[in-house]
C-alpha cells in the first residue's frame, strides 16, 4: 500500500497528492526576486537529488548522462509523465516558479515512482525561474527538446517582458538547445501565439517543422493534450495556437 494512511495530502485509492493540499497564488511575477537555491553552474546540478536510481553522488561528476528535456513553466507536471514513459532513457527535468505546485510535482512523481516500480525514475521538476536561470541548469548545446505549453500570456503591452519567449531569451534557448534541437510552443491565447511564433520565426537560430515532420512527431500530440492547461482549453472547446521550431546554425 501507498504512504496515503499515514499521509493526507495523498489521495487514500491513488496514493497521488490531491490538489487541495498545494493551492498556489495563480502567478508569481518572473521579474522579481525570488529567495531558492540556485547552482553556480550546471556542473553543480546535483542530479542524485532528481534521479537517484540512475545517479549515486559519487559518480556523478563524470557522468555522460545529462538531462535531454526541459519542460519550461511546467506546471502540475501532466507534460512529464507523458513523456517518462516514451522516452524512458531520456532525463527531464520540469522547470516552475511557484513553490506549492512544484511540490505538488515533486510529490506527484515519488507517489509514480512507488506505484509503478522502476518507472518514472527519469523526470524531475526544480523550483527556478527559467527566465534568470537557464545557464545554470544547462551546459550549451546540452538540451535536445524545451517545451513552453500554454505560458502565461501576460497581455498588458508593459508586462510583454515577463514573457518567457522573447527575443533575447531565445538567444539563450538556442545557446542550451544541441543543433537540431526543437523547441515545441503552444497556447490558448492568438496574440500570444502570433508573438511566440514571429519571435522564432525572424530568430536566425531557429526554422520551422514542416508539416511532415510534425505529423510524425509523436511529442506533438501530445502538446494539446497532456498538460493539465491543455486538458483545461480542450474540455472548454478552445482553439490553440502552436509553434514548434528546430535550432540550426545560422546561414552567411
Ligand atoms: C499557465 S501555466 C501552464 C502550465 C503547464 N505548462 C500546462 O500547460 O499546464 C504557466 C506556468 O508557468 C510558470 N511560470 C511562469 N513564469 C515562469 C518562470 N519564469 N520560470 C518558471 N516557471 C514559470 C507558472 O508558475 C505556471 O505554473
Amino acid at each position: 500500500m501507498l504512504q496515503s494512511k499515514s499521509n493526507p495530502t495523498l489521495s487514500k485509492s491513488t496514493g497521488l497528492p490531491r490538489k487541495r493540499f498545494y493551492r498556489a497564488r495563480a502567478h508569481s511575477n518572473p521579474l522579481s526576486d525570488s529567495h531558492f537555491p540556485v547552482p553556480v553552474s550546471p556542473s553543480h546540478v546535483d542530479y542524485s537529488l532528481s534521479y537517484p536510481l540512475f545517479f549515486t553522488s559519487s559518480d556523478q561528476a563524470d557522468s555522460s548522462r545529462k538531462i535531454k528535456f526541459a519542460d519550461i513553466g511546467c506546471g502540475f507536471g501532466g507534460l512529464l509523465i507523458s513523456l517518462s514513459t516514451l522516452f524512458p532513457d531520456t532525463l527531464m527535468i520540469g522547470m516552475e516558479l511557484r513553490d506549492k505546485v512544484t511540490e505538488y510535482v515533486k510529490e506527484r512523481i515519488l507517489a509514480l515512482r512507488i506505484s509503478n516500480h522502476s518507472q518514472y525514475q527519469n523526470i524531475s521538476v526544480v523550483r527556478t525561474n527559467s527566465m534568470k536561470y537557464i545557464p545554470n541548469y544547462f551546459e550549451k548545446g546540452q538540451l535536445s527538446k524545451m517545451f513552453f505549453l500554454f505560458p502565461d500570456p501576460h497581455f498588458k503591452e508593459k508586462n510583454h517582458r515577463r514573457r518567457v519567449i522573447s527575443m533575447h531569451l531565445l538567444d539563450e534557448y538556442a545557446y542550451v538547445l544541441g543543433i537540431g534541437g526543437i523547441i515545441y510552443t503552444i497556447t490558448d491565447v492568438e496574440e500570444l501565439g502570433d508573438w511566440m511564433k514571429t519571435c522564432l520565426e525572424s530568430h536566425p537560430m531557429f526554422e520551422a517543422l514542416a508539416e511532415e515532420e510534425l505529423e510524425a512527431d509523436p511529442v506533438v500530440k501530445l502538446l494539446s493534450s497532456a498538460t493539465e492547461e491543455g486538458q483545461k482549453v480542450a474540455r472548454n472547446g478552445g482553439q490553440t495556437f502552436q509553434a514548434v521550431y528546430r535550432r540550426v546554425v545560422p546561414s552567411q
